[in-house]
Protein backbone atom coordinates (compact mmCIF):
# COMPACT_ATOMS: atom_id res chain seq x y z
CA UNK A 1 0.00 0.00 0.00
CA UNK A 2 1.30 3.55 -0.91
CA UNK A 3 2.20 5.96 1.64
CA UNK A 4 -1.13 8.44 3.35
CA UNK A 5 -0.21 11.43 3.85
CA UNK A 6 -2.04 13.28 6.71
CA UNK A 7 -4.59 15.44 6.11
CA UNK A 8 -7.90 16.66 8.55
CA UNK A 9 -9.79 13.92 9.09
CA UNK A 10 -13.78 14.81 7.80
CA UNK A 11 -16.37 15.10 10.18
CA UNK A 12 -19.11 12.79 10.67
CA UNK A 13 -22.12 13.81 9.65
CA UNK A 14 -23.98 12.20 12.39
CA UNK A 15 -21.79 14.87 15.35
CA UNK A 16 -23.25 17.56 13.43
CA UNK A 17 -21.84 21.07 14.34
CA UNK A 18 -23.62 24.42 15.00
CA UNK A 19 -22.38 27.08 12.94
CA UNK A 20 -20.55 29.00 15.17
CA UNK A 21 -18.60 25.43 15.72
CA UNK A 22 -18.08 25.48 12.08
CA UNK A 23 -17.19 29.32 11.81
CA UNK A 24 -14.52 28.90 14.33
CA UNK A 25 -12.84 25.67 13.18
CA UNK A 26 -13.03 27.70 9.41
CA UNK A 27 -11.09 30.83 11.01
CA UNK A 28 -8.32 28.21 11.75
CA UNK A 29 -8.29 26.62 8.52
CA UNK A 30 -11.51 25.52 5.87
CA UNK A 31 -10.16 22.07 5.32
CA UNK A 32 -11.44 21.31 9.35
CA UNK A 33 -14.66 21.87 8.14
CA UNK A 34 -15.52 19.58 6.12
CA UNK A 35 -17.39 16.18 5.55
CA UNK A 36 -16.84 13.02 4.27
CA UNK A 37 -20.12 13.72 1.89
CA UNK A 38 -18.07 16.66 0.71
CA UNK A 39 -16.15 14.64 -1.12
CA UNK A 40 -18.78 13.03 -2.88
CA UNK A 41 -21.48 13.97 -5.43
CA UNK A 42 -21.81 16.38 -8.30
CA UNK A 43 -22.90 19.52 -6.74
CA UNK A 44 -23.97 21.02 -3.07
CA UNK A 45 -26.13 23.87 -2.29
CA UNK A 46 -24.81 25.56 0.74
CA UNK A 47 -26.62 27.61 2.86
CA UNK A 48 -24.95 29.88 5.05
CA UNK A 49 -26.53 33.38 7.44
CA UNK A 50 -26.64 35.81 4.60
CA UNK A 51 -25.20 33.60 1.59
CA UNK A 52 -25.75 30.85 -0.62
CA UNK A 53 -22.96 29.43 -2.16
CA UNK A 54 -22.94 26.42 -4.76
CA UNK A 55 -20.20 24.17 -4.19
CA UNK A 56 -19.41 22.75 -8.19
CA UNK A 57 -17.49 19.53 -7.52
CA UNK A 58 -17.81 17.09 -11.09
CA UNK A 59 -15.83 17.61 -13.69
CA UNK A 60 -18.48 17.89 -16.33
CA UNK A 61 -20.33 20.65 -13.89
CA UNK A 62 -16.85 21.95 -13.58
CA UNK A 63 -16.02 22.49 -17.14
CA UNK A 64 -19.16 24.44 -17.93
CA UNK A 65 -18.42 26.70 -15.39
CA UNK A 66 -14.60 27.21 -16.27
CA UNK A 67 -14.51 26.86 -19.87
CA UNK A 68 -18.18 26.15 -21.75
CA UNK A 69 -19.91 29.30 -20.19
CA UNK A 70 -16.78 31.11 -18.19
CA UNK A 71 -17.87 34.55 -19.40
CA UNK A 72 -21.53 33.75 -17.85
CA UNK A 73 -19.04 33.04 -14.40
CA UNK A 74 -16.73 35.85 -13.52
CA UNK A 75 -14.84 36.18 -10.50
CA UNK A 76 -17.07 37.41 -7.99
CA UNK A 77 -16.82 40.67 -6.12
CA UNK A 78 -15.95 38.59 -2.60
CA UNK A 79 -12.57 37.72 -3.53
CA UNK A 80 -11.06 40.83 -4.53
CA UNK A 81 -11.90 42.89 -2.15
CA UNK A 82 -9.19 40.78 0.30
CA UNK A 83 -6.40 41.48 -2.65
CA UNK A 84 -7.38 44.64 -3.61
CA UNK A 85 -4.95 47.09 -1.65
CA UNK A 86 -2.19 45.17 -3.17
CA UNK A 87 -3.05 43.61 -6.54
CA UNK A 88 -4.79 46.68 -7.85
CA UNK A 89 -6.70 46.02 -10.99
CA UNK A 90 -4.18 43.21 -11.99
CA UNK A 91 -5.29 40.54 -14.35
CA UNK A 92 -6.09 38.26 -10.86
CA UNK A 93 -9.18 40.30 -10.30
CA UNK A 94 -10.75 41.83 -13.01
CA UNK A 95 -13.30 40.61 -15.85
CA UNK A 96 -14.57 41.28 -19.25
CA UNK A 97 -12.75 43.42 -21.93
CA UNK A 98 -10.04 44.73 -18.60
CA UNK A 99 -9.07 41.62 -18.00
CA UNK A 100 -9.25 40.03 -22.10
CA UNK A 101 -6.36 42.99 -22.62
CA UNK A 102 -4.45 42.18 -19.60
CA UNK A 103 -4.53 38.53 -20.36
CA UNK A 104 -3.41 39.49 -24.11
CA UNK A 105 -0.61 41.89 -23.14
CA UNK A 106 0.79 39.04 -20.00
CA UNK A 107 0.54 35.86 -22.16
CA UNK A 108 3.92 36.63 -24.40
CA UNK A 109 5.76 37.29 -21.10
CA UNK A 110 4.99 33.21 -20.09
CA UNK A 111 5.49 31.59 -23.27
CA UNK A 112 7.65 29.14 -24.50
CA UNK A 113 11.10 31.61 -25.87
CA UNK A 114 10.55 33.80 -22.40
CA UNK A 115 11.02 30.68 -20.05
CA UNK A 116 14.24 29.38 -21.70
CA UNK A 117 15.44 33.20 -21.33
CA UNK A 118 14.71 33.12 -17.87
CA UNK A 119 15.75 29.99 -17.57
CA UNK A 120 19.63 30.91 -16.31
CA UNK A 121 17.47 33.61 -13.58
CA UNK A 122 15.73 30.90 -11.69
CA UNK A 123 19.56 28.92 -11.86
CA UNK A 124 20.54 31.81 -9.66
CA UNK A 125 18.12 31.43 -7.40
CA UNK A 126 18.09 27.75 -7.14
CA UNK A 127 22.40 27.63 -7.20
CA UNK A 128 21.45 30.31 -3.79
CA UNK A 129 19.51 27.99 -2.07
CA UNK A 130 22.26 25.28 -2.85
CA UNK A 131 24.39 27.59 -0.71
CA UNK A 132 22.15 28.19 2.27
CA UNK A 133 21.87 24.79 2.83
CA UNK A 134 25.45 23.70 2.06
CA UNK A 135 25.88 26.02 4.94
CA UNK A 136 24.13 23.75 7.36
CA UNK A 137 25.29 21.28 9.52
CA UNK A 138 25.41 17.66 8.11
CA UNK A 139 22.31 16.44 9.23
CA UNK A 140 20.71 19.72 10.22
CA UNK A 141 17.22 20.01 10.69
CA UNK A 142 15.81 22.99 8.22
CA UNK A 143 12.72 24.69 8.37
CA UNK A 144 11.33 24.31 4.54
CA UNK A 145 8.80 25.92 4.27
CA UNK A 146 10.74 29.21 5.57
CA UNK A 147 13.25 28.32 3.05
CA UNK A 148 11.17 27.01 -0.40
CA UNK A 149 9.31 30.68 0.42
CA UNK A 150 12.95 32.28 0.12
CA UNK A 151 14.15 30.57 -3.03
CA UNK A 152 10.41 31.20 -4.98
CA UNK A 153 10.31 34.74 -3.60
CA UNK A 154 13.96 35.40 -4.67
CA UNK A 155 13.28 33.10 -8.13
CA UNK A 156 10.29 35.67 -9.03
CA UNK A 157 12.24 38.85 -7.77
CA UNK A 158 15.23 37.69 -10.18
CA UNK A 159 12.89 36.69 -13.29
CA UNK A 160 10.58 39.50 -13.25
CA UNK A 161 13.22 42.73 -12.17
CA UNK A 162 16.55 41.01 -12.25
CA UNK A 163 16.52 41.39 -8.04
CA UNK A 164 18.10 38.82 -5.70
CA UNK A 165 16.59 38.97 -2.11
CA UNK A 166 19.82 40.11 -0.68
CA UNK A 167 19.40 43.14 -1.62
CA UNK A 168 17.40 45.42 1.27
CA UNK A 169 14.69 46.25 -0.44
CA UNK A 170 14.11 43.29 -1.67
CA UNK A 171 13.77 41.54 1.85
CA UNK A 172 11.51 44.20 3.13
CA UNK A 173 9.05 43.74 0.08
CA UNK A 174 9.46 39.68 0.98
CA UNK A 175 8.58 40.45 4.94
CA UNK A 176 5.85 42.74 4.19
CA UNK A 177 4.45 39.77 1.75
CA UNK A 178 4.21 37.62 4.54
CA UNK A 179 2.35 40.18 6.91
CA UNK A 180 -0.26 40.83 3.73
CA UNK A 181 -0.80 37.48 3.49
CA UNK A 182 -1.96 36.74 6.97
CA UNK A 183 -4.34 39.61 7.10
CA UNK A 184 -5.53 39.21 4.15
CA UNK A 185 -7.03 35.22 5.12
CA UNK A 186 -8.93 37.36 8.21
CA UNK A 187 -9.86 39.61 5.41
CA UNK A 188 -11.27 37.16 3.42
CA UNK A 189 -13.14 35.80 6.15
CA UNK A 190 -15.18 38.84 7.06
CA UNK A 191 -15.95 39.57 3.66
CA UNK A 192 -16.88 36.00 2.85
CA UNK A 193 -19.83 36.26 5.57
CA UNK A 194 -20.06 40.33 4.12
CA UNK A 195 -19.17 41.73 7.55
CA UNK A 196 -17.43 44.71 7.29
CA UNK A 197 -13.59 44.86 7.44
CA UNK A 198 -13.15 47.08 9.87
CA UNK A 199 -14.44 44.80 12.83
CA UNK A 200 -11.05 43.01 13.14
CA UNK A 201 -9.19 46.61 13.67
CA UNK A 202 -5.65 45.80 13.82
CA UNK A 203 -5.46 43.24 11.07
CA UNK A 204 -7.30 45.64 8.95
CA UNK A 205 -5.01 48.46 9.94
CA UNK A 206 -1.69 46.24 9.09
CA UNK A 207 -3.31 44.29 6.03
CA UNK A 208 -3.96 48.08 4.71
CA UNK A 209 -0.48 49.27 5.21
CA UNK A 210 1.17 46.38 4.31
CA UNK A 211 -0.55 46.27 0.68
CA UNK A 212 0.52 49.95 0.30
CA UNK A 213 4.36 49.98 1.53
CA UNK A 214 4.63 46.58 -0.84
CA UNK A 215 3.42 48.60 -3.60
CA UNK A 216 5.51 51.42 -2.65
CA UNK A 217 8.83 49.06 -2.51
CA UNK A 218 7.81 48.01 -5.82
CA UNK A 219 7.39 51.06 -7.72
CA UNK A 220 10.79 52.02 -6.57
CA UNK A 221 12.31 49.81 -9.23
CA UNK A 222 9.73 49.24 -11.65
CA UNK A 223 9.57 53.35 -12.02
CA UNK A 224 13.03 53.63 -12.79
CA UNK A 225 13.18 50.82 -15.55
CA UNK A 226 9.68 52.61 -16.80
CA UNK A 227 11.34 56.11 -17.17
CA UNK A 228 14.79 54.82 -18.97
CA UNK A 229 11.95 53.26 -21.20
CA UNK A 230 10.95 55.99 -22.14
CA UNK A 231 13.73 58.05 -22.63
CA UNK A 232 14.64 55.32 -25.54
CA UNK A 233 17.17 53.69 -22.79
CA UNK A 234 15.89 50.00 -22.66
CA UNK A 235 19.22 48.77 -20.78
CA UNK A 236 20.16 44.81 -21.46
CA UNK A 237 17.12 43.73 -19.27
CA UNK A 238 15.93 40.03 -20.51
CA UNK A 239 13.34 39.53 -17.43
CA UNK A 240 9.81 39.70 -17.41
CA UNK A 241 9.57 43.56 -16.44
CA UNK A 242 11.16 43.66 -19.58
CA UNK A 243 8.20 41.84 -21.91
CA UNK A 244 5.58 43.94 -20.02
CA UNK A 245 7.35 47.05 -20.91
CA UNK A 246 8.08 45.81 -24.99
CA UNK A 247 4.49 44.62 -25.68
CA UNK A 248 1.75 46.29 -27.07
CA UNK A 249 -1.77 45.28 -27.16
CA UNK A 250 -2.58 43.57 -30.50
CA UNK A 251 -5.75 45.31 -30.99
CA UNK A 252 -5.27 49.12 -30.39
CA UNK A 253 -1.29 49.02 -30.08
CA UNK A 254 -1.65 50.57 -26.19
CA UNK A 255 1.56 49.83 -24.39
CA UNK A 256 1.25 48.94 -20.01
CA UNK A 257 1.02 52.67 -18.17
CA UNK A 258 3.55 52.58 -14.88
CA UNK A 259 0.14 52.24 -12.80
CA UNK A 260 -1.11 48.98 -14.85
CA UNK A 261 2.83 47.92 -14.39
CA UNK A 262 2.86 48.02 -10.62
CA UNK A 263 -0.30 46.12 -10.50
CA UNK A 264 0.58 43.29 -12.65
CA UNK A 265 4.11 43.13 -11.10
CA UNK A 266 2.84 43.41 -7.64
CA UNK A 267 0.37 40.25 -8.34
CA UNK A 268 2.72 37.74 -10.50
CA UNK A 269 4.92 38.17 -7.30
CA UNK A 270 2.68 37.19 -5.20
CA UNK A 271 0.88 34.82 -7.51
CA UNK A 272 4.01 33.12 -8.37
CA UNK A 273 5.69 32.54 -5.50
CA UNK A 274 3.80 31.27 -2.36
CA UNK A 275 2.27 28.77 -4.63
CA UNK A 276 5.28 27.15 -5.97
CA UNK A 277 6.94 27.70 -1.91
CA UNK A 278 3.01 25.53 -0.69
CA UNK A 279 3.82 23.02 -3.83
CA UNK A 280 7.99 22.54 -3.05
CA UNK A 281 7.59 22.29 0.38
CA UNK A 282 4.99 19.04 0.38
CA UNK A 283 6.77 17.80 -2.43
CA UNK A 284 10.15 17.70 -0.14
CA UNK A 285 8.23 16.54 3.03
CA UNK A 286 6.27 13.52 0.79
CA UNK A 287 9.69 12.32 -0.80
CA UNK A 288 11.41 12.50 3.06
CA UNK A 289 8.53 9.97 3.98
CA UNK A 290 9.03 7.78 1.10
CA UNK A 291 12.71 7.22 0.93
CA UNK A 292 12.36 4.37 -2.02
CA UNK A 293 10.68 6.88 -3.87
CA UNK A 294 13.67 9.44 -2.67
CA UNK A 295 16.62 6.67 -3.82
CA UNK A 296 14.65 6.60 -7.22
CA UNK A 297 14.52 10.41 -7.63
CA UNK A 298 18.57 10.38 -6.47
CA UNK A 299 19.20 7.69 -9.03
CA UNK A 300 17.58 9.64 -11.78
CA UNK A 301 18.82 12.78 -11.36
CA UNK A 302 22.53 11.49 -11.32
CA UNK A 303 21.78 9.16 -14.25
CA UNK A 304 21.15 12.35 -15.95
CA UNK A 305 23.07 15.18 -14.62
CA UNK A 306 26.14 13.42 -12.81
CA UNK A 307 27.83 15.85 -11.03
CA UNK A 308 26.46 19.17 -12.39
CA UNK A 309 23.60 20.88 -12.05
CA UNK A 310 20.59 21.18 -14.26
CA UNK A 311 20.47 23.10 -17.70
CA UNK A 312 17.00 23.63 -19.59
CA UNK A 313 17.64 21.20 -22.15
CA UNK A 314 17.53 18.55 -19.27
CA UNK A 315 13.88 19.71 -17.79
CA UNK A 316 11.79 17.12 -19.73
CA UNK A 317 13.97 14.26 -19.13
CA UNK A 318 13.26 14.15 -15.07
CA UNK A 319 10.13 11.81 -15.96
CA UNK A 320 10.07 10.40 -11.83
CA UNK A 321 10.10 14.19 -10.28
CA UNK A 322 7.39 15.29 -12.97
CA UNK A 323 5.26 12.19 -11.47
CA UNK A 324 6.27 13.39 -8.10
CA UNK A 325 5.17 16.83 -8.30
CA UNK A 326 2.24 16.37 -10.41
CA UNK A 327 1.40 13.72 -7.53
CA UNK A 328 2.28 16.63 -4.67
CA UNK A 329 -0.12 18.66 -6.92
CA UNK A 330 -3.36 16.81 -6.64
CA UNK A 331 -2.72 15.49 -2.91
CA UNK A 332 -2.25 18.94 -1.79
CA UNK A 333 -2.97 21.44 -3.83
CA UNK A 334 -1.73 24.77 -3.24
CA UNK A 335 -4.67 26.35 -4.43
CA UNK A 336 -7.15 24.72 -2.31
CA UNK A 337 -9.88 27.03 -3.40
CA UNK A 338 -10.28 28.67 -6.73
CA UNK A 339 -11.47 32.26 -6.35
CA UNK A 340 -14.98 32.63 -6.13
CA UNK A 341 -17.32 32.84 -9.79
CA UNK A 342 -20.32 34.61 -9.52
CA UNK A 343 -23.38 33.16 -11.73
CA UNK A 344 -24.95 35.49 -14.41
CA UNK A 345 -27.37 34.97 -17.04
CA UNK A 346 -29.85 33.18 -15.50
CA UNK A 347 -27.22 29.55 -15.67
CA UNK A 348 -28.59 26.32 -14.18
CA UNK A 349 -26.42 23.84 -13.26
CA UNK A 350 -27.23 20.15 -13.31
CA UNK A 351 -30.70 19.86 -11.17
CA UNK A 352 -29.92 23.62 -9.90
CA UNK A 353 -31.33 26.80 -11.21
CA UNK A 354 -28.39 29.45 -9.89
CA UNK A 355 -30.01 32.82 -9.18
CA UNK A 356 -27.47 35.67 -10.04
CA UNK A 357 -24.99 36.85 -7.90
CA UNK A 358 -24.71 33.76 -6.42
CA UNK A 359 -21.23 32.81 -5.35
CA UNK A 360 -20.06 29.21 -7.20
CA UNK A 361 -17.15 27.85 -5.18
CA UNK A 362 -14.80 24.86 -7.19
CA UNK A 363 -12.19 23.55 -4.77
CA UNK A 364 -9.10 21.63 -6.20
CA UNK A 365 -8.68 19.98 -3.05
CA UNK A 366 -11.96 18.39 -3.32
CA UNK A 367 -12.02 17.37 -6.68
CA UNK A 368 -9.00 15.63 -6.53
CA UNK A 369 -9.83 13.57 -3.58
CA UNK A 370 -13.11 13.17 -4.85
CA UNK A 371 -14.39 9.21 -3.88
CA UNK A 372 -15.68 9.08 -7.01
CA UNK A 373 -13.29 10.04 -9.63
CA UNK A 374 -9.89 8.78 -7.86
CA UNK A 375 -9.21 5.21 -7.17
CA UNK A 376 -7.21 6.12 -3.27
CA UNK A 377 -7.89 9.09 -3.22
CA UNK A 378 -5.48 9.72 0.03
CA UNK A 379 -2.40 7.99 -1.36
CA UNK A 380 0.38 9.36 -2.71
CA UNK A 381 1.11 7.89 -5.39
CA UNK A 382 3.45 9.35 -8.18
CA UNK A 383 3.59 6.21 -10.93
CA UNK A 384 -0.60 6.89 -11.39
CA UNK A 385 0.65 9.35 -14.14
CA UNK A 386 2.61 6.82 -15.96
CA UNK A 387 -0.56 4.56 -15.66
CA UNK A 388 -2.88 6.01 -18.63
CA UNK A 389 -4.44 8.32 -16.25
CA UNK A 390 -8.20 8.61 -17.69
CA UNK A 391 -9.35 10.86 -16.20
CA UNK A 392 -11.21 14.07 -17.77
CA UNK A 393 -9.79 17.46 -17.95
CA UNK A 394 -11.68 18.72 -15.16
CA UNK A 395 -11.09 16.51 -12.22
CA UNK A 396 -7.36 17.55 -12.27
CA UNK A 397 -7.29 20.75 -11.94
CA UNK A 398 -4.33 22.38 -9.37
CA UNK A 399 -3.89 25.35 -11.91
CA UNK A 400 -7.57 25.94 -13.19
CA UNK A 401 -9.12 25.01 -16.26
CA UNK A 402 -10.20 27.31 -19.91
CA UNK A 403 -9.95 30.74 -20.55
CA UNK A 404 -8.24 31.46 -16.70
CA UNK A 405 -6.14 29.29 -16.35
CA UNK A 406 -2.44 29.50 -14.51
CA UNK A 407 -0.44 32.14 -17.20
CA UNK A 408 2.46 30.48 -14.66
CA UNK A 409 1.79 27.00 -15.19
CA UNK A 410 4.96 25.97 -17.18
CA UNK A 411 6.78 28.36 -15.30
CA UNK A 412 6.25 26.58 -12.14
CA UNK A 413 6.77 23.10 -13.14
CA UNK A 414 9.79 24.47 -14.82
CA UNK A 415 11.16 25.88 -11.83
CA UNK A 416 10.15 22.87 -9.47
CA UNK A 417 11.59 20.80 -11.48
CA UNK A 418 15.04 22.30 -11.26
CA UNK A 419 14.85 23.03 -7.61
CA UNK A 420 13.96 19.26 -6.96
CA UNK A 421 16.29 17.91 -9.54
CA UNK A 422 19.11 19.81 -7.87
CA UNK A 423 18.02 19.25 -4.59
CA UNK A 424 17.47 15.42 -4.91
CA UNK A 425 20.95 15.08 -6.68
CA UNK A 426 22.81 16.52 -3.74
CA UNK A 427 20.92 16.19 -0.75
CA UNK A 428 18.82 13.29 1.04
CA UNK A 429 15.48 14.25 3.20
CA UNK A 430 14.35 12.45 6.80
CA UNK A 431 11.36 14.12 8.55
CA UNK A 432 12.64 16.47 10.92
CA UNK A 433 11.56 15.86 15.20
CA UNK A 434 8.02 16.16 16.10
CA UNK A 435 4.96 15.22 14.69
CA UNK A 436 4.03 14.81 10.79
CA UNK A 437 2.80 18.41 9.51
CA UNK A 438 -1.09 19.22 9.98
CA UNK A 439 -2.56 20.92 6.28
CA UNK A 440 -3.90 23.96 6.79
CA UNK A 441 -5.55 26.34 4.62
CA UNK A 442 -4.04 30.12 4.59
CA UNK A 443 -4.09 31.91 1.49
CA UNK A 444 -2.24 28.40 0.34
CA UNK A 445 -2.17 24.62 2.03
CA UNK A 446 0.48 25.34 4.38
CA UNK A 447 1.17 23.30 7.32
CA UNK A 448 0.10 24.38 10.36
CA UNK A 449 3.41 24.61 12.35
CA UNK A 450 6.25 24.21 9.38
CA UNK A 451 7.53 21.34 7.89
CA UNK A 452 10.70 20.91 9.00
CA UNK A 453 13.20 18.39 7.96
CA UNK A 454 17.04 16.66 8.26
CA UNK A 455 18.94 17.50 5.41
CA UNK A 456 21.80 15.29 4.66
CA UNK A 457 24.99 15.69 2.21
CA UNK A 458 25.49 13.18 -0.31
CA UNK A 459 29.01 12.24 -1.50
CA UNK A 460 30.05 12.93 -4.90
CA UNK A 461 27.92 11.47 -8.03
CA UNK A 462 29.88 10.24 -10.94
CA UNK A 463 30.01 12.16 -14.44
CA UNK A 464 26.74 12.54 -16.10
CA UNK A 465 26.14 9.87 -18.94
CA UNK A 466 25.56 12.00 -22.27
CA UNK A 467 22.27 13.39 -22.87
CA UNK A 468 20.91 13.33 -26.65
CA UNK A 469 20.29 17.05 -27.36
CA UNK A 470 15.90 18.07 -26.97
CA UNK A 471 14.63 20.37 -29.09
CA UNK A 472 13.83 23.19 -26.98
CA UNK A 473 10.26 23.32 -27.63
CA UNK A 474 10.04 19.96 -26.01
CA UNK A 475 11.86 20.72 -22.34
CA UNK A 476 8.56 23.69 -22.05
CA UNK A 477 6.40 21.02 -23.26
CA UNK A 478 7.11 18.01 -20.98
CA UNK A 479 7.42 20.36 -17.85
CA UNK A 480 3.57 21.39 -18.63
CA UNK A 481 1.15 19.68 -16.79
CA UNK A 482 -0.99 16.63 -18.20
CA UNK A 483 -4.28 18.02 -19.29
CA UNK A 484 -3.09 21.33 -20.46
C1 LIG B 1 2.62 25.54 -8.32
C2 LIG B 1 2.45 26.80 -8.63
C3 LIG B 1 1.14 27.43 -9.02
C4 LIG B 1 -0.13 27.00 -8.83
C5 LIG B 1 -0.59 25.72 -8.16
C6 LIG B 1 -1.01 28.00 -9.40
C7 LIG B 1 -2.38 27.91 -9.42
C8 LIG B 1 -3.23 28.81 -10.06
C9 LIG B 1 -4.65 28.65 -10.19
C10 LIG B 1 -5.44 27.49 -9.60
C11 LIG B 1 -5.12 29.70 -10.89
C12 LIG B 1 -6.55 29.92 -11.33
C13 LIG B 1 -7.33 30.67 -10.31
C14 LIG B 1 -8.81 30.73 -10.66
O1 LIG B 1 -9.25 30.28 -11.71
O2 LIG B 1 -9.53 31.21 -9.79
C15 LIG B 1 -4.01 30.56 -11.18
C16 LIG B 1 -4.09 31.75 -11.85
C17 LIG B 1 -3.03 32.57 -12.09
N1 LIG B 1 -1.71 32.31 -11.79
FE1 LIG B 1 -0.98 30.62 -10.95
N2 LIG B 1 -0.26 29.02 -9.91
C18 LIG B 1 1.06 28.71 -9.72
C19 LIG B 1 2.15 29.46 -10.11
C20 LIG B 1 2.07 30.66 -10.76
C21 LIG B 1 3.20 31.43 -11.21
C22 LIG B 1 4.65 30.98 -11.06
C23 LIG B 1 2.71 32.58 -11.76
C24 LIG B 1 3.45 33.74 -12.38
C25 LIG B 1 4.71 34.01 -12.21
C26 LIG B 1 1.27 32.52 -11.68
C27 LIG B 1 0.41 33.50 -12.14
C28 LIG B 1 -0.96 33.37 -12.22
C29 LIG B 1 -1.84 34.38 -12.80
C30 LIG B 1 -1.42 35.71 -13.38
C31 LIG B 1 -3.15 33.88 -12.73
C32 LIG B 1 -4.43 34.56 -13.18
C33 LIG B 1 -4.76 34.20 -14.61
C34 LIG B 1 -6.05 34.83 -15.13
O3 LIG B 1 -6.96 35.08 -14.35
O4 LIG B 1 -6.12 35.05 -16.34
N3 LIG B 1 0.92 31.35 -11.07
N4 LIG B 1 -2.85 29.98 -10.68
Amino acid sequence: MAYEPPYPKPLDRSSKRSLWNLFKRGRQSWLSTLYEGSYQGRISRVRLPGVQLFLVKFPDLIKEVLVDHFEHFPKHELSETALKPLLGESIFTTNGPTWERQRRMLDPAFGQAKLKEVFSLMRGGSDALLKRLDALEDGGVADIEIEMTHVTADIILRTILSESLEGEGARKIFHAFNLFQEKAVVMIQLSFFRLPLWLAPRHYRIWKRTGREIRELLAVPIRGRYEAYQRGEAGEHRDILQSLLDVRDPEDGSAFTLLELVDQVAMLFLAGHETSASALSWSLFLIAKCPEIQQKLHQETCGLLGSREPEFKDIPRHRLIRNVFRETLRIYPPVGFLTFRKSTGGQRLHKHDVPDGSPVVISPWLVHRHRELWERPNEFDPERFDQGLEQPACAYIPFGQGPRICIGAAFAMQEAMLILASLTRRYRFEPGPGPDPVPTSRLTIRSLDGISLRVWKRPETEPAQPIPDQPEEAAVEAAKCPFH
